[in-house]
């Protein structure tokens, strides 16, 4: 069995602890080193099931860093990348960008520079349908539509994409971009929709929604994705793109109503608000690509998935309490100290 060392950024987050976890047990040709910078979005209880796996390791550590990350990549002799690092949320972009295009620009670009020099086999690079900007009532983007970023997040998560694929172009870097639509599962950071919405009407506070309403997403479970980024990982073609979408199209007020019902809460709990600035009105995703070329398609119900996400934060109130009330500031240093950082 040949062993792929692979070098996966922001992996203590939500989407890339998810694809450990998953696929620790099913790749046992995989080792992982696992770079992440353990912002407020870091969290390495997320990996508790990969911790002490062997074919598993985890570095603190920033992708902007570059004399780290060629450290790393001749310490792990590293032929391959799956990049989740970024900054990830619309809002927080909204009130500062600067560390969005730091670490989804810049970051990225270290990224590959790095790549480049050692010769990389794979470079997968996560990005979003946000790069696409907004769409009216009918259409679904496809891999052919337009870049038009609305937002500081999805500019930089663009920029980010077109340098993949330049690097490609120019270079002949084996890179390959997957944009998936928004995502839910276990393990999200609760200042996104779904899980700030539970924990929320958990706590019987309002549940904040911007503007009317009827701006809709198109959502997957994040273990959908994860397969998805596997297969693209495994078989996409360099240069390519990838749109990842699970069909299931919802206004956000139908998935706040969702939420109350299933927690047995009444509606006076939701709050209209102030619209997000710039807000985009609707995504939706053409996913016939990754689904003809690489089978991919997607196999959790979106009723199922939703009720599965809401009762895992019913059952790991320790988890979001922690983070609420920022006890996970320190995590990392209690937990290990200096035992695991370089050198
Ligand atoms: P997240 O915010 O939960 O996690 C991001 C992780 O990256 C964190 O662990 C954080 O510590 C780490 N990180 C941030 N800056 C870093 C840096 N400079 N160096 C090293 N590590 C750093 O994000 P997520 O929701 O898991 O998203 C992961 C990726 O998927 C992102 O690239 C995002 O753009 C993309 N994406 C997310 C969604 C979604 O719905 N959440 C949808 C499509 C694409
Ligand atoms: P979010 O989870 O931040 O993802 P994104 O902005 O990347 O799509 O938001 C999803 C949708 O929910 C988006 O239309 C904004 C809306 N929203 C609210 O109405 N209230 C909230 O408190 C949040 C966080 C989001």
């Amino acid at each position: 069995m040949t062993t792929k060392n692979i070098l996966v950024t922001g992996g203590a987050g939500f989407i890339g602890s998810n694809f450990i976890n998953y696929i620790l047990p099913v790749r046992e040709d995989y080792f992982i080193i696992n770079l992440d910078k353990l912002t407020y979005a870091g969290n390495l209880e997320n990996l508790k099931p990969s911790q002490d796996k062997k074919n598993y390791t985890f570095v603190k550590g920033d992708i902007c860093n570059h004399e780290l990350v060629d450290y790393l990549f001749k310490k792990y002799s590293i032929k391959y990348v799956i990049n989740f690092a970024a900054e990830s949320h619309v809002d927080r972009s909204i009130l500062g960008s600067e560390v969005f295009y730091q670490t989804n620009v810049i970051g990225t670009n270290v990224l590959l520079e790095t790549a480049k020099k050692h010769g990389v086999e794979k470079f997968l690079q996560i990005s979003t349908d946000e790069v696409y900007g907004s769409l009216g009532p009918e259409g679904l983007f496809t891999e052919a539509t337009p870049l038009s970023p609305n937002s500081p997040y999805s500019s930089s998560k663009a920029a980010a994409d077109m340098m993949a694929l330049a690097f490609h172009h120019t270079y002949g870097l084996p890179a390959v971009v997957t944009r998936c639509s928004n995502n839910y599962g276990p393990l999200q950071f609760p200042e996104k929709l779904i899980p700030l919405m539970i924990i929320n009407a958990l706590n019987d506070k309002n549940l904040p929604v911007y503007g009317d309403g009827m701006n809709v997403r198109d959502w997957i479970y994040v273990i959908d994705h994860n397969k998805a980024v596997e297969l693209a990982f495994e078989n996409g073609i360099p240069g390519g793109v990838y749109n990842i979408g699970a069909g299931r199209e919802m206004k956000n007020i139908e998935i706040v109503r969702l939420v109350l019902k299933k927690l047995g809460k009444g509606e006076e709990l939701i709050e209209y608000v102030k619209d997000r600035p710039g807000h985009d009105r609707r995504y939706a995703i053409n996913s016939s690509k990754i689904r003809n070329e690489l089978g991919w398609k997607p196999a959790f119900d979106f009723e199922d998935a939703i009720e599965h996400t809401i009762d895992w934060y019913l059952e790991n109130r320790n988890w979001w309490e922690k983070i609420i009330s920022g006890a996970y500031k320190n995590y990392y240093e209690i937990q290990y100290g200096n035992r695991l950082i370089r050198n």
